[in-house]
């Protein structure tokens, strides 16, 4: 397991103070897939660029379960518009290369290259000019590139960006086989559809604090989850604010805007005798999940 520990980074531009990631803490295991969710500007690439030791926090860290100091190699990145690949090398030249620049030897280089090449569905392009590669194809091989020194912990910035939809279902199957391998992944997207279908558990930073790293896609369309709005009448107000803060409900004016399934029979009895206007089933839907989290308001 690798644990994110409390990282805190500014940023100084003109003057102005920006804290871009405000003590943010959360743990990767093996073999799981977190998404990492936010609007532009929440704090996302700065975070993986720390994970990645490509920048230096304020303070905090990447430690690993037993609070130790990560191995650096043990930890691969690919940033968002950065292709880790030269683009007069073959696909399987750029492998070979950055293997021995990682230490890996020039034999074991081609060794891993091979069976990366046929991993990421790449065997008929091994000797194609990575210029010559289709954008999905260069970011296949880019994911593979990262992938040479065997990484435990994936780190990939946006990786879709940009990536048709045939090279974006190919990377996705080599990035679910990645994790059936044991290899903990770290990802960023815009695309809510690739979050929900790929990752384990989702994150969600907003100006710069992480707000949840809770959310699991897959077990959104149980009743348990289902989340009820409550707006009563204006006159009301005060009575709703009292009520909510009971229940450790977030209320704005006079609506609270969710209300979990198993509280809702406790709320309504307590409510008696305000007057309602509108009670909502809400759909469980990660957009909306995605949307309560990533902004400030949702009434
Ligand atoms: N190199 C930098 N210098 C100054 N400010 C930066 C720099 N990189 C990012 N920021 C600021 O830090 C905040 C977080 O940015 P970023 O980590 O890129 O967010 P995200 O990846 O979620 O869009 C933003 O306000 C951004 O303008
Ligand atoms: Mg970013």
């Amino acid at each position: 397991m690798f644990q994110i520990k409390n990282i805190v980074k500014h940023y100084n531009r003109t003057g102005k103070n920006v804290k871009a990631v405000d003590d943010i803490s959360f743990n990767v295991h093996a073999g799981e897939i977190l998404a990492f969710l936010g609007l532009n500007g929440a704090g996302k690439t700065t975070a993986i660029k720390i994970i990645a030791g490509l920048i230096k926090a304020d303070s905090g860290g990447l430690l690993t379960s037993e609070d130790e100091k990560v191995d650096r190699n043990s930890i691969s990145a690919l940033l968002e518009g950065h292709r880790n690949l030269y683009s007069r090398m073959t696909a399987k030249e750029n492998l070979v290369y950055f293997g021995v620049l990682r230490g890996l030897g020039l034999k074991a280089s081609k060794q891993r290259a091979e069976e990366l090449l046929t991993f990421f569905g790449l065997d008929d392009k091994a000797n194609e000019f990575a210029q010559k590669l289709s954008r999905g194809m260069q970011q296949r091989l880019a994911v593979s590139v990262a992938m040479m020194q065997k990484p435990k912990l994936l780190l990939l910035d946006e990786p879709t960006l940009g990536v048709d939809y045939d090279n974006t279902q190919l990377l996705v199957e080599s990035l679910q086989k990645l994790k059936a391998e044991g290899v903990a992944i770290l990802f960023t997207t815009h695309e809510l559809a690739i979050a929900e279908r790929l990752a384990d558990r989702v994150a969600i930073i907003r100006e710069g604090k992480l707000v949840t790293d809770k959310i699991q896609p897959k077990s959104l369309q149980s009743e348990a989850s289902y989340e009820y709005k409550l707006v009563v009448e204006r006159s009301e107000k005060k009575s709703i604010q009292e009520l909510a803060s009971l229940y450790s409900l977030d209320v704005e004016d006079n609506c609270v805007p969710s209300i979990n399934q198993s509280l809702l029979p406790k709320v309504l009895s307590a409510i008696n005798p305000i007057n309602i206007v509108s009670l909502t089933k809400k759909q469980p839907s990660f957009e909306q999940i995605f949307i309560k989290h990533a902004r400030s308001t949702s009434c």
